[in-house]
């Protein structure tokens, strides 16, 4: 496998410039602070290939979509987030000579992404057809304490000569996404000004009018005192900048400092934009960039301190994992309910950075134990305030009551246009139901039941009793033409999982039903007639959970992915050609779809979510029969395969698939990350840390453990937030120790044991 990356605990460093895989660093040396993020693209100019990427949360266009074959309810537009005013831009000449990496020769060159403090750097020599010899040294980082504001720090020294630097600082709104689906541009003029060491651009959207603001100041600093330069101003359609000249002599150090605030309709008036972007660029630059830069070493200390994971004796799983936590804490924060978190986060355009089903089924859990319930919360309200849209969607379908919740959103309207995706995932319902349940089985907070809950899951339930129909021949409930997670079937009849997760919503909507008109009455009263829920609805939902049509398959024991999967011929990953892997990159799509190969788990997904209702032996059978014919061609897929291995003491298993998903984006493994991180999945490499490892779950409202250690990590340890409590769990080869680092005391489950841990105290364990 090529090695992209060197190891280090704390850095992601590459050292070594190659033209061939720009895009792919790209898009792991991204920097955000869920307000915005950036690729890691070059501040000067780059002819190589590259993939220039700005992107503010939240700002996106609805782009008219592109199909070859309309069918009727295929949503109009495809949203996606806008690649957005290019902020990090600076032009150099020396010498009248244009710096571009493509066209020098380089040397020495370095890239790092500083994990610990949250800031990008870049070092390297170039020369110049000339013979001119520059060290350049760049570093710059998105402030997670000032969430608009950016700044760059890029310095040149000349080598071997004293002459004439020039550096053109700009703001760039004349950007477009690539996968624009007509090669339009989304955005167009407001206003601009430009003048001597600033600028700002106020553009606009073509459609939806999100405005944008960014405002730019500057310094020259050489020997690190600022210098008076000549500035020339320029200005085109959407883009403002200035070019400032400095003589240097030999191997004195210039720089410029460039402070960038980015502030957007979304939270001012537009006409209030200009105003209140210059004031807050003002009060960044007032604090200096060394201050900035001290307080985001400081503020990412303090996110570190309750999320990070330690793994000891593995430096390329330490590595991986963190690189994992600080892609998830920069891509979404959660002090904003009206967003959510992009497959791709900020690291490229692939999935728009649209909504998915990703953040219920794998995002929440490492929200909940890593951060306040707030914010876990608000992603459940994301999904409450679309439940309208919902509404609407399920009646555009055909439905006469319910809900059924877009597979792809950005405002709860379906915006993904493959048939099988939009009309037949539905499992998306499922999952957004059991984030309920998940969120409430972790925090205990069953208020959330009657505030918000159960308006979201009696609509969800309503949608399934419309989808399901009886069969007569089987004499069951049945659910026809579905694609299930596994996306390498399509229009499939009774997927397990789907029919499965719509019986489980079916009961778990009638038990919070039951649970708030016992304990709420009065409430239960008002929300009964408020959702005209009727008697005969709960009746026939009943009977739903009744009589579910389950395909299974005696012979091997286990349930079947969907009525048809035993007629397949049946071959296994093993058996496959590696050279074929992946198949989506060396199959065509119909001879994917006539194999037994599944994509992600499938079965083993419900399985995972209601591993409290199946014995072990069903998952050992299931996960025995179904992991080797999983070519994991999702990043979703690897965590819950590692989960579940580890709860069934597969352990080189575990961390085999464990390695797979943590390592995913830094080894490149399904060769796409030039698309951008997968951002959601990163989640899930959480998960089988502490899920699957830790073997960590909540039952009967209590935290249970249950960890082992892979055999060559000398010990890991992480931290989680359960209910008031923050605990530590370190597991290492001999011992289990467990910190209670709060002022509540607590009693957890550790192998099935209870053990009371008082306020600030730790207990140890034999790890046998
Ligand atoms: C997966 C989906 C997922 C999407 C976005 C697809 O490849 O099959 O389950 O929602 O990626 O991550």
């Amino acid at each position: 496998m090529k090695k992209y990356f060197e190891l280090d605990p704390w850095n992601i460093i590459q050292n070594k410039l190659e033209p061939e895989d720009n895009r792919v660093a790209e898009g792991i040396f991204s920097i955000g602070n869920g307000y915005m993020g950036q690729r890691a693209n070059f501040e000067e100019d780059y002819s190589g290939e590259t993939l220039q990427g700005s992107y503010m949360a939240g700002i996106y266009y609805p782009d008219k979509t592109r199909v070859g074959w309309w069918k009727n309810g295929y949503p109009e537009y495809f949203a996606k987030v806008l690649n957005s005013t290019n902020w990090i831009g600076i032009g150099v000449e020396v010498d009248g000579d244009k710096l571009d990496l493509e066209k020098c020769k380089v040397e020495n060159f370095e890239r790092v992404l500083n994990m610990k403090q949250g800031y990008l750097c870049r070092t390297f020599t170039a020369e110049f057809s000339s013979g001119k010899r520059i060290k350049v040294e760049a570093k710059r980082f998105v402030s997670i304490v000032n969430k608009e504001i950016g700044a760059i720090k890029y310095s040149i020294t000349p080598l071997n000569f004293s002459g004439m630097i020039s550096f053109s600082p700009y703001l760039d709104g004349d950007v477009k996404n690539t996968d624009s689906n007509y090669d339009e541009k989304f955005w167009s003029e407001v206003s601009k000004k430009t003048e001597d060491g600033q600028a700002l651009l106020l553009i606009k959207t073509k459609k939806l009018d999100f405005y944008l603001c960014s405002l730019m100041k500057y310094d020259v600093l050489k020997q690190a005192e600022k210098c008076k330069c000549n500035v020339e101003h320029f200005e085109k359609e959407k883009f403002v900048g200035n070019t400032v000249e400095v003589r240097v002599k030999e191997n004195e150090k210039v720089a410029i400092v460039k402070y960038v605030a980015n502030v957007t309709s979304r939270d001012f008036k537009p006409n209030e934009l200009i105003e209140v972007g210059e004031k807050i660029l003002q009060k960044a630059y007032n604090k200096g960039y060394e201050n900035l830069l001290n307080e985001q070493a400081e503020a990412w200390e303090e996110k570190w301190k309750e999320s990070d994971i330690i793994i000891e004796g593995d430096v390329s799983a330490q590595q991986a994992i963190r690189f994992n936590i600080f892609q998830l804490n920069q891509t979404y924060t959660g002090e904003d309910d009206r967003l959510n978190i992009g497959p791709k986060g900020f690291t490229g355009e692939k999935y728009g950075g649209s909504t998915y089903w990703d953040t219920e089924a794998y995002c929440i859990p490492f929200y909940l134990a890593t951060a306040d319930k707030k914010i876990a919360r608000n992603l459940l309200i994301y999904r409450y305030k679309q439940l309208e849209k919902a509404k609407e969607n399920a009646r555009k379908l055909g439905f006469q009551k319910g809900a059924l919740y877009p597979m792809v959103t950005m405002n709860g309207e379906e915006c993904h246009n493959e048939w099988e995706i939009t009309f037949e995932e539905i499992h998306r319902n499922g999952a957004i139901a059991y984030a309920i349940y998940n969120y409430i089985n972790y925090t205990g907070d069953k208020l959330y039941l009657s505030e918000y809950g159960l308006d979201v899951l009696v609509e969800i339930s309503r949608f399934w009793e419309e989808r399901v129909n009886y069969s007569e021949e089987k004499h069951k409930y049945v659910i026809l033409g579905v694609t299930g997670p596994n996306e390498y079937e399509n229009n499939v009849n009774n997927n397990w999982y789907t029919n499965r997760i719509a019986s489980w919503t079916l009961e778990y909507t009638i038990e919070a039903l039951d649970y708030v008109k016992n304990n709420e009455t009065s409430k239960y009263e008002e929300l009964i007639k408020k959702l005209g829920l009727k008697e005969e609805e709960i009746a026939k939902w009943k009977d739903i959970i009744n009589n579910m049509y389950y395909p299974v398959d005696e012979g091997f024991g286990v349930f079947l992915q969907q009525d048809g999967y035993m007629d397949k011929e049946q071959i296994l990953v093993k058996d496959l050609d590696p050279k074929e892997l992946p198949l989506n990159q060396h199959w065509s799509w119909d001879r994917i779809l006539r194999s037994c190969f599944i994509k992600q788990a499938d079965v083993l997904q419900g399985l995972y979510f209601l591993q409290h209702l199946y014995d072990k032996d069903t998952i050992r059978r299931n996960f025995e029969f179904y992991e080797p014919r999983t070519v994991h061609e999702s990043s979703l897929s690897p965590c819950i395969h590692s989960i579940l291995a580890a709860k069934l003491n597969k352990e080189d298993k575990a961390y085999e698939l464990y390695l797979r998903t943590a390592r995913l984006d830094l080894d490149n493994y399904n060769n796409d990350t030039e698309d951008g991180c997968h951002i959601t999945s990163m989640a899930g490499t959480w998960m089988s840390v502490v899920e699957g490892f830790g073997g960590l779950k909540v039952k009967n409202n209590m935290l249970t453990l249950n960890p082992f250690i892979p055999s060559k990590w000398k010990s890991f340890s992480f931290k989680v937030m359960f209910r008031g409590c923050l605990i530590k769990v370190k597991v290492g080869k001999d011992n289990i120790k467990i910190s209670n680092e709060s002022k509540k005391d607590i009693k957890i489950l550790v192998k099935n044991k209870p053990y009371f841990i008082n306020s600030l105290k730790d207990i140890t364990i034999c790890a046998e």
